[in-house]
């Protein structure tokens, strides 16, 4: 069901004496391809969706946050000037955003808010980054003359999840969620941070996601420990090649990882040598789309989950599973989204075959886990903005 800005209103008022604020809205995102690359400074290629959060704001003139999640029926109230802030993760999220706004030197208040979205929640399609951003956007505009860059905005809700939820992400998500654009993907340098807005016309193709519906909660998940193997093994490139100047494994060379092996963990080469054959995917889809060839797309989409199944060890038996089934109904690409440990696969499907593919996957996985997946086409919308 999609999500109207009146029902935002409506609880906003009745919650609030009556009262009306400006309204905001952020996307979740998905990724064609470039999972895992972001915090190893290397290439994305997401695309913000038509599915996001929306947010009603109004400063109150006190120092106080007065919050409505109207999904979860919840209500608090904090300081933005007390720095335990609030202990669910939900308010955290707006909490976090703030003071990260102020670190940055915006003059923020008080304000009373309501929120809901339609990004599923745990299903790898950022509802979380949505979050952060529509506030990051929100506070900026009403408390920030909008003098902050969108880039910064970004970061604001990458530092949030970093410090107040203990979740090392990298910059994807918000990023996605924050620049938005309906009908293009996005491919991001993560080491420069440049960008281009990518065309997504994908001619006689769909892009569907289905979600196992297997909860995935990043936080508190050995999604750390990822990053840590990927850094442990580029600080062990770096001490042998001081002279490539390496930061992160997008320095790193399969000559560099082969010299390494005898010194760090055998999970830890395993984690990069996903991490370099990523990079090396990414290249070779953007060079596939230029080309308009999309098999070649879906083939590495295919090699990526394999990665993140057997090097990366993030996924699960259901999404494995519902990989299967792609490959058993020719579907084009199919791989797992996000951050894995469960949430979606996503899959390029061409147009003739996406009805079979529908109809066959859906009975599958219900016979076999007892409960539907959840088909989700894509429309890339835009990114963070003011609805009224
Ligand atoms: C999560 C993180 C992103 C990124 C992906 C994996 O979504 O928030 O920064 O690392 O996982 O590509």
């Amino acid at each position: 069901m999609r999500l109207t800005i009146d029902d935002v209103r409506s609880r906003f008022k009745k919650h609030f004496n009556n009262e009306e604020g400006s309204v905001y809205a952020s996307p979740g995102r998905i990724n064609l391809i470039g999972e895992h690359t972001d915090y190893n400074g290397g290439f994305v290629f997401p695309g913000a969706v038509q599915q996001g959060m929306i947010a009603e704001i109004k400063p109150n003139g006190t120092r106080t946050i007065r919050a409505y999640s109207i999904d979860l029926k919840d209500y608090a109230e904090f300081s933005i000037d007390d720095p335990a802030g609030p202990t669910a993760s939900h308010f955290r999220y707006l909490f976090g955003v703030a003071r990260e706004m102020m670190k940055l030197g915006v003059a923020v208040e008080g304000f009373d808010t309501a929120f809901a979205g339609d990004v599923p929640l745990g299903a790898g399609m950022s509802s979380s980054a949505a979050l952060e951003s529509t506030y990051a956007f929100a506070i900026n505009d009403l408390f920030g003359d909008n003098k902050i860059d969108k880039m910064t905005l970004a970061k604001v809700g990458q530092a949030t999840e970093h410090n107040y939820l203990g979740l090392n992400c990298g910059i994807m998500d918000q990023f996605a969620s924050v620049h938005g654009k309906k009908g293009n993907l996005m491919r991001l340098d993560c080491r420069s941070g440049e960008f281009e807005y990518f065309p997504w016309n994908p001619k006689g193709y769909k892009l569907v996601l289905i979600n196992s519906c297997v909860k995935h909660e990043l936080a508190g998940s050995p999604y750390n420990d990822r990053r840590n193997s990927c850094e442990n093994v580029a600080k062990a490139c770096a001490a042998k090649h001081p002279e490539a100047k390496i930061e992160t494994l997008r320095e790193c060379t399969w000559d560099m990882l082969e010299e390494v092996k005898g010194e760090c963990s055998e999970e830890d080469i395993k984690r990069a040598t996903f991490v370099l054959g990523e990079k090396d995917r990414v290249l070779a889809v953007c060079d596939a789309l230029e080309r308009g060839d999309y098999e070649t797309v879906g083939q590495k989409m295919y090699e990526t989950h394999y990665g993140l199944s057997k090097d990366y060890e993030v996924s699960c038996e259901e999404l494995d599973f519902l990989n299967d089934i792609a490959k058993e109904c020719s579907v084009t690409g199919s791989r797992i989204m996000g951050g894995g440990f469960g949430g979606c696969t996503i899959n390029l499907v061409a147009e003739e075959l996406y009805d079979n593919f529908v109809k066959t996957v859906v009975p599958k996985f219900e016979e076999k886990y007892g409960k539907k997946p959840i088909v989700i086409d894509v429309v890339i919308g835009d990114g963070s903005r003011k609805l009224c």
